[in-house]
This record gives structure tokens, C-alpha cells and sequence, in this order.
């Protein structure tokens, strides 16, 4: 499943202008004029229907069966934090949890939101989760996020010290990023390690990107599978790499620890961002000159 596909916000109905977070041309899916200011709304639990429940409940029972040998363990570890398995867990419930394991909060959006807002509540410790469903004829794949992969793709890492701390910087970084006109380059990285990461474990190469988890075919293709190139993740690197949003990942970037990225993101990203600009973007699939893949 193709998830988190950045793309064209319209946000005309809280008044304001397009804000491009990605590539897409198609207008997102959600009621935005439920939405707040900061584009957060409550989730509607009296809107789900039994349909809606046995969705979540079928695509959670596919997708943790699938995980032993393919997920990071520290997801493995953390998944049962989100709570109901058989029907879609209350946003509040999941908060009871989390806030008293890493003081994160989820909070309910429409759907994709534009980028600085985005990056705003990341540096809260508030992540945004979309609150509907796919329906179920859309059960193998959905273009955009929905409650499946923001819930159960994101949150259980959020439960983890050094990811809920490697997010809130994120954020940070994000809101100096725009400032700084940088944002491709930080979405490249988030792209790369939040979204379709790779770790070295004990048991070998596992997945902690939440595009991955979510994903039914992914998971396997990009731990076992000898198409995809997998390289170690370099700031340098992974910042001028473009993605695929309608495809899995022909590159796949691994990290040896949830700390490595932590670390490797602690650092003020202004030269970075100057010394990236006069650099080409690699393609998705190429490799470069001496480089060797995992
Ligand atoms: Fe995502």
C-alpha cells in the first residue's frame, strides 16, 4: 500500500490558500470543514459503521500475522499498545496509553494536511492520525492515508522513547526547513526512514517504516525480496533521493538502530541543506558511482 503519498492540499474551506505537500494532483479525500484551524478534528466515533469496524478489524488480523520475521521487533513489541484489534480503537483510549509511555498525544485529521501545520503538531508531540476508513473494496490498496496505516502503521513506535523523541525533532527541523525552503529535501528523509525505513536486527533486516507495515505486499518485498537495492541510510544520500509514491521502493535505506537516527538527525541541517542545493537528485532506482548495495 502506497500510503502517506504527499499531495496537494486544497484547504479551501478553512480559507486558505494550496499548500503542496507532494506530487499528487488529486484533491485529498476528507471533509476538511470539519477541521480546526490547525486542521485537527474530533474523531467521529458514531460515524463508523459495522462495515467500517470489520474493515479494521479484517486488515489488523492480515497485516500482525504477517509481521514475525519481516517487522522490527521494537514494533512487534509496542503493537499491542493500540488496543482493540476487532473494531477501530478510540483516539482517547490510545492517548491514555501513550502519553503516559512517551507524553505523544494522536489527534484526528481529514486527512493529508499541508506541511507546516504538519510539522507544527509533530513538534507538540501531537501526531495526526486521518479518521476514516477505506472501504472495502479499496482492502489491498488505498493511494492515501487512512486510519489503517496512520493507526496501526505509526503509532506503536510512537510508544518507543528514541522514535517518539526522533519525531518530535523531526517536526522541529520541519517548521526551520520552511523557513528555510528546504522541505523537499527533509520530506525526502522522512519518506525514507519514517514512512519505508529498514533496521538492522539480531534476526537480520527488518521493517520500522509505517509504509511498510501497513502494507501487505511491501513488507515481504522489502526485507526479502532480491529486487530492491537496500543502502545504508546517508543524510547526504537520502536527502537527494526521489521516491516512488505509486510503486514499492526500488531503494530502500537501513539504519543499525533506532539511536543511529536519532543521532544522525540531531544536527543542525542549515549547511546541509546549502551544501544539497547545487547537487543533482539521484532517481529512485540508480545507484552511484561506488556505491555497493547491502
Ligand atoms: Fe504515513
Amino acid at each position: 500500500m502506497m500510503t502517506t503519498a504527499p499531495t496537494v492540499q486544497p484547504s479551501a474551506a478553512i480559507g486558505m490558500a494550496p499548500v503542496v505537500y507532494g506530487q499528487s494532483d488529486r484533491p485529498p479525500r476528507g471533509d476538511y470543514s470539519r477541521a480546526n484551524g490547525d486542521y485537527t478534528c474530533a474523531q467521529d466515533y458514531a460515524a463508523y459503521t459495522e462495515a467500517d469496524h470489520d474493515t479494521y478489524r479484517r486488515l489488523y488480523e492480515r497485516q500482525s500475522a504477517l509481521l514475525p520475521g519481516l517487522a522490527s521487533q521494537h514494533f512487534i513489541d509496542a503493537l499491542p499498545m493500540l488496543g482493540a484489534k476487532d473494531r477501530i480503537p478510540r483516539f482517547e483510549e490510545v492517548n491514555e496509553r501513550l502519553r503516559r509511555a512517551t507524553g505523544w498525544e494522536i489527534v484526528g485529521v481529514p486527512g493529508l494536511i499541508p506541511e507546516v501545520p504538519f510539522f507544527s503538531l509533530l513538534a507538540q508531540r501531537r501526531f495526526p492520525v486521518t479518521d476514516w476508513i477505506r472501504k472495502p473494496e479499496e482492502f489491498e490498496y488505498i493511494v492515501e492515508p487512512d486510519i489503517f496505516h496512520d493507526l496501526f502503521g505509526h503509532v506503536p513506535l510512537l510508544f518507543n522513547p528514541v522514535i517518539a523523541d526522533y519525531i518530535q525533532a523531526y517536526g522541529q527541523g520541519g517548521l526551520k526547513a520552511a523557513e528555510l525552503g528546504s522541505c523537499e529535501m527533509l520530506s525526502r528523509l522522512y519518506w525514507y526512514t519514517i514512512e519505508f525505513g529498514l533496521i538492522r536486527e539480531s534476526g537480520g533486516l527488518r521493517a520500522y517504516g509505517a509504509g511498510i507495515l501497513s502494507s501487505s505486499g511491501e513488507l515481504a518485498h522489502s526485507v526479502r525480496s532480491t529486487e530492491p537495492q537496500r543502502l545504508p541510510l546517508r543524510l547526504e544520500r537520502t536527502m537527494r533521493t526521489l521516491y516512488k509514491i505509486d510503486s514499492y521502493q526500488p531503494t530502500y535505506f537501513v539504519i543499525d538502530s533506532l539511536q543511529q537516527l536519532f543521532d544522525l538527525t540531531a544536527a543542525d541541517f542549515t549547511p546541509l541543506y546549502q551544501q544539497l542545493r547545487d547537487q543533482p537528485t539521484i532517481a529512485a532506482d540508480a545507484l552511484e558511482p561506488g556505491e555497493v548495495a547491502l
